[in-house]
């Protein structure tokens, strides 16, 4: 079970684009709604005690009928790219998981979108 929760409208998560609360079922007060754009990404700051891979459940919501695939940069460095593919209904709400490697501190964790549509949207980040 996850131990940490992000969410998208709070720091230390960064939103390039804005904090919306149009679409129910999101967690806390809002989601990211990034901009649609190449490279619009959001990151977040990670503090882990030891070095390894972490478990990282992504929510979001993709209402376009196309995926939004977006490279996960650690430090900075690509390690895989992620699908989003559409789920229906800017409404629907799912879960993606992700694993990433950790240090012992702090890691920041990037999800910079590779197409014009930038990024789903993004509710939280459970660790
Ligand atoms: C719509 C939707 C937004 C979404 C955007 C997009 O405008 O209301 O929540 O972010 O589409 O295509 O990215
Ligand atoms: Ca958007």
């Amino acid at each position: 079970a996850a131990s940490s929760r992000y969410e998208a409208e709070t720091a230390p998560v960064v939103c390039t684009g804005t904090i919306d609360a149009n679409h129910a079922g999101y967690s806390g007060t809002g989601f990211c709604n990034g901009d649609n754009a190449v490279g619009a990404a959001v990151r977040l700051t990670v503090t882990t005690s030891a070095a390894g891979t972490a478990t990282l459940d992504v929510r979001f919501a993709n209402g376009s009928t196309t995926a939004r695939p977006a490279a996960v940069l650690v430090n900075g460095t690509s390690t895989q790219t992620v699908p989003f593919a559409p789920t229906g209904a800017w409404t629907t709400w799912v879960t993606t998981t992700v694993t990433v490697p950790v240090n012992p501190g702090t890691t920041t964790i990037g999800f910079s979108p590779t197409t014009a549509g930038g990024l789903p949207n993004l509710d939280y980040f459970d660790l």
